[in-house]
């Protein structure tokens, strides 16, 4: 049974919107027989859920549909398209099933005007609509970066679940997020979006931040799959090298972590992994994706990846590059245009199958009914504002880092008369989420001057001067001012930042120094040899050695987005004390990158020989490292101990550590276990974090801080990706940062 139609569809690119109509002959399928159709699901248990009774009605829902559609209406649950005009001709193309899901559509009235288009279709199949929401919908939380610098995943979670909140009461139903590529490269602009460098971190809040887009009403999609923040030389979309067990111990761990909260879509990395584009790589996408980690979702291709193949070099057209990318297990196109204009040809010419279109579909359609998209319900409502400005005012507090803090600089104490604020940044309300998609009507946000005028006790006064034309100090305007205002104060605080625009994705450098304008009036400021604080904003690790020799305290407060500002002038003031740590080490230089603290030991361990692991012009330690980060109390650490000398293969062992809290403040410590296994079949890592713990301490309280470490998480992995438990010595630290001296150990059996 034929029937003719005829298909017209939109192109947009990422950055405009073209229109660009194409008539095309589609054909009408015959009919797959439903009774085999659900035999083949029940046979594929990579597409089905969890739970065995669920499985088996929703199989049998797909087969049921799938047995209804046509192959364009097949092609057309591949394809997903941007938002673009005219949006009637998109309506027409959501009506005729030739596009099932949409993204960047943000507007809840356009929202329903597709969905009513899509129940008007033959098949009433309702749509997925996507969006980068991560960490902005209207309220701005602080990016990813800082979530993991609270190394708090319910706050993490918390954060997701308010930003898949405001997001889902237009009618989006899909996040393109969490992005949890480890990344070791702060040249990289993305790291911005992820957790930072460590693989049990990455996991812990990959799984936080699932939970949270899930439970605010969004799809989740763990991206980008896999190796993205690996990219040679930190530039964005460049290729990765990885040996097989380092993708294993190193890269996988977030995206098995995600997929286990319930992720049930991933986004292909737009790079190549060991010279394979990871949208046409079967072995990263089957093998290891499927079949190792156990991935049941969809897979969708980055924006345009499929066309991108062709840039690869692994594909001289378009109708190649989709055939590679189906079979290679990409179910969706996003915006690539590749599935919706070239399945039907490949089909036709035998060079696909249609079992390859009918698993895509399936999976695509599976996600769907999983998500309850085809039960009618009421749309969900944003939660309170003052609800999201409380878990973004909280992230920033806890996220913000005290790098250091001499002589008790901070807080600000009652001797401390005159303040003088320095830095356009402190007296301006730009909150950084320029990008947010909800930006018409941008929240309230505070300055860091009002907000810090409105914490300083009566008798002390703030001076101001901006020292730059703009927020983003991107020109110099009255340096003299800015010294003869810091002259005048007893204490400098100064906001510099990363130059606007400079972190996210297009946003590799090769230098990450402050500006030169910046450090002008920075080093004319010190040069007061007054007390000077440094508030540095910032997606992604700068390389500030030189301004941290020259401060006395250095606040990193990441990007602090719409309720920062506010959480800055508590933590200068006192009224709460930092506790966030570093989830990426500080180079002192772009020089050391990439650089972890999770490296492997080499035959020649750094020392004063010059014929040692090491540079001539440079120590190769980081000048903050990873985990680091003080408070206005101090912590001791004592009694690191286990229960039980040894440790089954298949156990697990108490490890008990005391802290203390020897100041005379209350305070937030995150408490962090490493392991080192000093003798295995091959090198393992100096350190690597198993666990952490953040906890609250009262001034002299002593907490037991226990640890339950599993045999499990000792396996690493060989050179084919097989998890190995080997037998011998596992050295234990526990302390404040990854450099923690305290240790003991416990013999693996
Ligand atoms: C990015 C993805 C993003 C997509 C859609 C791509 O360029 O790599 O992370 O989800 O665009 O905006």
């Amino acid at each position: 049974m034929h029937t003719l139609s005829t298909c017209h569809l939109m192109r947009c690119n990422k950055f405009s919107c073209l229109r660009h109509t194409s008539t095309k002959t589609c054909k009408r399928t015959l009919w797959f027989p439903v009774l085999a159709l659900a035999a083949f699901l029940l046979a594929n248990p990579s597409i089905v859920a969890a739970d065995p009774d669920t499985d088996r009605q929703t199989s049998e829902r797909v087969a049921a549909l799938l047995g209804q559609m046509t192959l364009p209406e097949k092609i057309g649950q591949l394809n997903l398209v941007s938002q673009g005009e005219p949006v009637a001709e998109q309506l027409e193309a959501v009506r005729a099933g030739r596009v099932g899901n949409m993204m960047n559509v943000v507007d809840p009235a356009i929202i329903a005007r597709y969905r009513e288009a899509a129940a008007q279709s033959r098949n009433k199949i309702p749509l997925l609509f996507g969006l980068d929401a991560v960490d902005v919908f209207r309220i701005a939380m602080p990016p990813p970066i800082a979530w993991a610098a609270t190394w708090k995943p319910e706050l993490a979670e918390a954060a997701a679940r308010a930003v898949a909140g405001e997001t889902a009461a237009t009618g989006v139903n899909w996040t393109f997020a969490p992005m949890i590529d480890i990344s070791r490269d702060p040249r990289w602009g993305r790291v911005i979006e992820g957790a930072g460098e460590d693989p049990h971190l990455g996991a812990v809040m990959a799984a936080a931040r699932t939970r949270g887009y899930l439970s605010g009403g969004l799809v989740p999609t763990a991206k980008h799959y896999i190796g993205y923040g690996a990219g040679e030389a930190g530039r964005d979309y460049n290729g990765a090298l990885i040996p097989v067990s380092d993708l294993y111990d190193r890269y996988l761990p977030p995206f098995q972590s995600a997929i286990a909260a319930g992720a049930p879509a991933v986004m292909a990395a737009l790079n190549a992994v060991n010279g394979v584009p990871v949208t046409a790589n079967r072995y990263l996408l089957e093998t290891v994706l499927r079949r190792d980690l156990g991935f049941r979702g969809f897979v969708t291709a980055d924006y345009n990846a499929i066309g991108e193949l062709k840039n690869h070099g692994l594909a001289a057209d378009l109708a190649t590059a989709s055939r590679l990318a189906l079979k290679a297990g990409i179910d969706l196109d996003m915006e690539g245009y590749g599935f919706s204009g070239h399945l039907e040809d490949e089909l036709n010419a035998g060079r696909i199958k249609l079992a390859d279109i009918d698993l895509a579909v399936a999976r695509v359609l599976t996600v769907k009914f999983n998500a309850g998209l085809f039960e009618p319900k009421a749309s969900p409502v944003a939660p309170p504002e003052a609800e999201t400005r409380a878990i973004a005012r909280q992230v920033a507090r806890e996220s913000i880092v005290l790098l250091k803090n001499d002589n008790a600089t901070l807080p600000i104490s009652a001797s401390i008369k005159t303040i003088a604020l320095i830095g356009a940044a402190a007296k301006s309300e730009y909150d950084e989420s320029w990008y947010g998609p909800a930006m018409l009507t941008k929240p309230a946000t505070k300055s860091l001057y009002d907000a810090l005028a409105g914490h300083l006790r009566p008798h002390q006064t703030l001076l101001y001067a901006p020292a730059f034309t703009d927020p983003c100090a991107k020109t110099l305007a009255g340096a003299s001012e800015a010294i003869s205002t810091a002259a005048r104060a007893d204490l400098i605080v100064m906001m510099v930042g990363e130059d606007c625009e400079f972190s996210g994705e297009g946003a590799s450098r090769t230098n990450l120094d402050l500006s030169l304008p910046q450090q002008e009036i920075f080093d004319n400021l010190s040069a007061l040899g007054k007390p000077l604080v440094l508030i540095v904003t910032a997606g992604r690790p700068l390389t500030i050695a030189r301004q941290s020799a020259k401060s006395d305290s250095i606040l990193y407060a990441w990007l602090p987005r719409t309720e920062g500002r506010i959480a800055l002038a508590e933590l200068l003031t006192g009224e709460t004390s930092p506790s966030g740590k570093l989830p990426m080490s500080f180079p002192r230089s772009v020089g050391q990158i990439p650089i972890s603290y999770n490296v492997l030991p080499t035959s020649r361990p750094p020392n004063e020989n010059r014929f040692t692991s090491r540079y001539l012009d440079e120590p190769v330690t980081p000048l903050y490292p990873f985990g680091h980060g003080l408070s206005y109390t101090t912590f001791d650490y004592a009694n690191l101990r286990t229960l039980s000398p040894t440790l089954s293969s298949t156990g697990s062992a108490a490890i008990d550590v005391d802290v203390t809290n020897t100041g005379s403040r209350s305070g937030d410590e995150v408490v962090q276990l490493y392991i080192r296994r000093p003798v295995a079949s091959r090198s393992r890592p100096l350190r690597e974090l198993k666990d952490f713990r953040k906890i609250h301490l009262h001034p002299g309280e002593t907490k037991t801080v226990r640890f339950d470490l599993k045999a499990s998480s000792l396996a690493f992995h060989d050179d084919t990706g097989k998890p190995v438990i080997e037998p011998g010595p596992v050295e234990l630290f526990a302390g404040t940062s990854s450099t923690a001296p305290l240790s003991t150990s416990i013999t693996l059996e």
